[in-house]
């Protein structure tokens, strides 16, 4: 069969299902079913239909709305190749916009990331920088898949099982986290896709501020003198958690991502 033709069928099929980006979509289900690299993709012509039912097997996952990530297991995060499975939050473009902010502060630092997920910030801004860093989640199952990325990338962490600061020992000279930030009632109206991630990862509680407000309070303790904390924030909540922020942070900011949403807050602990 010609793959043009299993192409045009495929990107159809997505399409019909909602998907977005089909043929970044389709390339890339083929790429990961058949093992090949682009340019193999490129210069290939027909299918077997062994490698026509691999491909479509993935296709019709992908039409149920399961996230790529899921099915290619891995994203590209600041250099580091990190890998991702269901108990994981997949990583985010504005995420790695926070993991490169932070890197380049953080030379010879202590860094601790709290709710580091696949690890991806925190083995960002190893990998970017000569701090030494901390890996922090609630969820062992997510820890399991930091560890994996940790060795993957060759990078030496210290990895914590705790929930927030409950188990941290010591004090760090910056905290960067991107906790669970959508009110539960909002995770009924979530993409479909985001609806296969890891409710633990998402639920922000009542109003979406639990975590924040619970870091924002403990933090201090955890902090050394000029002390600096790094939030990822969802949408429309920036100027509330940099007031929650003003009780014992100063020089506050709130920075913008590539989208031109409020993102980022970050502060530094008051003298
Ligand atoms: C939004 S995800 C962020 C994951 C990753 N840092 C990223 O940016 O892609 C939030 C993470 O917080 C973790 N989490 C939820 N409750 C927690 C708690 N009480 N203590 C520590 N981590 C928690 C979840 O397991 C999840 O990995």
């Amino acid at each position: 069969m010609k793959l043009i033709d299993a192409k045009k069928e495929f990107n159809d099929i997505l399409k019909q299902n909602g998907v977005e980006d089909v043929n970044n979509n389709v390339t890339q289900l083929f790429l990961h079913a058949l093992n090949l690299t682009r340019t193999q993709l490129i210069l290939k012509t027909e299918l077997t239909f062994e490698e026509y039912s691999k491909v479509k097997r993935l296709v019709k996952k992908r039409a149920l709305r399961y996230p790529l990530q899921y099915i290619i297991k891995q994203v590209e995060f600041l250099g580091n190749t990190i890998t991702v499975n269901k108990n994981v939050l997949i990583p985010r473009n504005e995420t790695e916009q926070l993991a490169q902010m932070v890197a380049s502060v953080a030379n010879d630092k202590q860094v601790l990331d709290l709710c580091t997920g696949s690890g991806c910030i925190g083995l960002g801004i190893k990998a970017n920088s000569t701090a030494e860093v901390t890996l922090s989640d609630v969820s062992e199952k997510a820890l399991k898949v930091a560890r994996k990325n940790a060795k993957l990338n060759g990078l030496n962490v210290k990895i914590v099982k705790s929930d927030l600061f409950l188990n941290i020992k010591g004090k760090f000279d910056i905290i960067v986290s991107n906790p669970p930030y959508i009110k539960t009632k909002d995770l009924i109206s979530l993409q479909p896709e985001v609806k296969f991630e890891p409710e633990l990862a998402l639920d922000g509680m009542a109003d979406g501020y639990y975590f924040y407000k619970k870091i924002i309070e403990e933090a201090p303790k955890f902090l050394n003198k000029f002390g600096e904390i790094y939030f990822e924030v969802g949408v429309g909540q920036a100027k509330t958690i940099a007031k929650l922020l003003s009780k014992h942070f100063e020089c506050i900011r709130i920075v913008k991502d590539y989208y031109n949403k409020e993102r980022i807050v970050c502060a530094k602990l008051k003298g």
